[in-house]
């Protein structure tokens, strides 16, 4: 691994984890690394990062963070390579969407080099956490909230960012039906959709358990306007093939501009593959569903990177996509964990060595 800056303090664990993990049956983000980056915010600055053991934090009851939801994340990846090089994908993006989250919430924008070095430290202490298993990887989780105690509502004195990870293996969601959503919204204009916010997957959590007691595994998201323009496919955004047109809803105050929607967006093109970026109607979706255009529909996210959507449910109405041998979903899925995993020539400087 490269030089990491010197004053982050490291104080390891005594008692390593890593003997009691199953590395080959690995669920996603339920187990924890032995260390976890920390770094406070008091006294109007940011202090120095600190690696510590994964431990509890202790809060205040009255830490604003319970109160009023002051709390931001990020979800990234790191991976090994076979020659154990240690690569992350467009990291300094998700560093740049996190300050971007911060100033919505009100919360201090990080120094970039707390978060990259931090995360460097981290990942150095840490490193025979990153599984080696073809399509396994490192989830990391960097998230800042609200310590700081008080009932005003308004926001806190105090904040803390910390990073865990968690090893995980290949994430595979099966057949995923959908349901278009008729009637909650996960964000408005004005709102914090395109943030993320803890809140917006709290606000998520009802309206996706309603899916689920229906048959359906996950909420396709609508404006909260009209209900009639495809947003997002549960924490993911979202891409539909018509013909062979891959088409995504822009970028808005309601959409988070996800990492893989953009290198999907960047790759399909590079690879000939007709893309438009506009906006989609439930409408337009059905109807080609019923005169055979509609090809795919997947989500994109840093968690499955795609995920192929078998079916869609709308109106009282359930509609089957086909089953294609060749799929813009696998094509381009492979072309990205190629890309991540350094298999593939990386020709969009995307890979970042650690
Ligand atoms: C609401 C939402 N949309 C889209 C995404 C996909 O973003 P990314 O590709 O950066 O993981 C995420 C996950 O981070 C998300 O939470």
């Amino acid at each position: 691994m490269n030089s990491i800056i010197n004053d982050i303090e490291i104080i390891k664990t005594k008692t390593s984890k890593i003997n009691e993990v199953d590395f080959d049956n690995l669920k996603f983000g339920s187990v924890f690394s032995d260390h976890m980056l920390e770094c406070n915010f008091k006294d109007g600055k940011w202090q120095a990062p600190k690696v510590l053991p994964y431990q509890p934090i202790v809060l205040d009851p009255s830490a604003k963070i319970f109160h009023y939801g002051q709390s931001i994340f990020e979800g990234m990846k790191a991976y090994k390579d076979v020659d154990e090089n240690v690569w992350l994908f467009r990291p300094l993006d998700n560093f740049k969407r996190l300050n971007i989250s911060a100033k919505r919430l009100a919360i201090p924008e990080l120094p970039e080099n707390y978060f990259m070095d931090g995360l460097k430290a981290l990942l150095e202490v840490d490193q025979e956490w990153i599984p080696k298993k073809d399509g396994s990887s490192l989830y990391i989780r960097p998230f800042v909230f609200a310590s700081g105690n008080g009932f005003h509502a308004s926001p806190a004195d105090e904040y803390k960012f910390i990073i865990c990870t968690a090893p995980s293996g290949a994430y595979f969601a099966g057949e995923v039906r959908v349901l278009i959503e008729e009637k909650y919204s996960r964000s408005a204009n004005g709102g914090v959709g395109f943030a993320k916010a803890g809140g917006n997957y709290a606000g998520q959590f009802y309206p996706t358990q309603l899916a689920i007691d229906k048959g359906y595994q996950q909420v396709i998201w609508t404006d909260d306007n009209t209900h009639e323009y495809i947003e997002e496919a549960g924490a993911m955004n979202i891409f539909i093939r018509i013909n062979d047109t891959l088409i995504t809803g822009p970028t808005s105050d309601r959409i988070l501009d996800g990492i893989t929607r953009k290198s999907i967006i960047e790759l399909a093109k590079k690879e000939g593959i007709n893309v438009e970026v506009r906006k989609i109607t439930v409408s337009e979706v059905v109807e080609a569903a019923k005169n055979g255009s509609l090809k795919e529909m997947f989500g994109a996210g840093t968690a499955a990177v795609i995920s192929p959507i078998a079916g869609f449910g709308y109106k009282d109405a359930d509609y089957e996509l086909p089953k294609l041998d060749e799929t813009y979903a696998s094509f381009l899925k492979k072309r990205i964990t190629d890309i991540q995993t350094n298999k593939a020539e990386d020709i969009f400087g995307w890979r970042y060595q650690v």
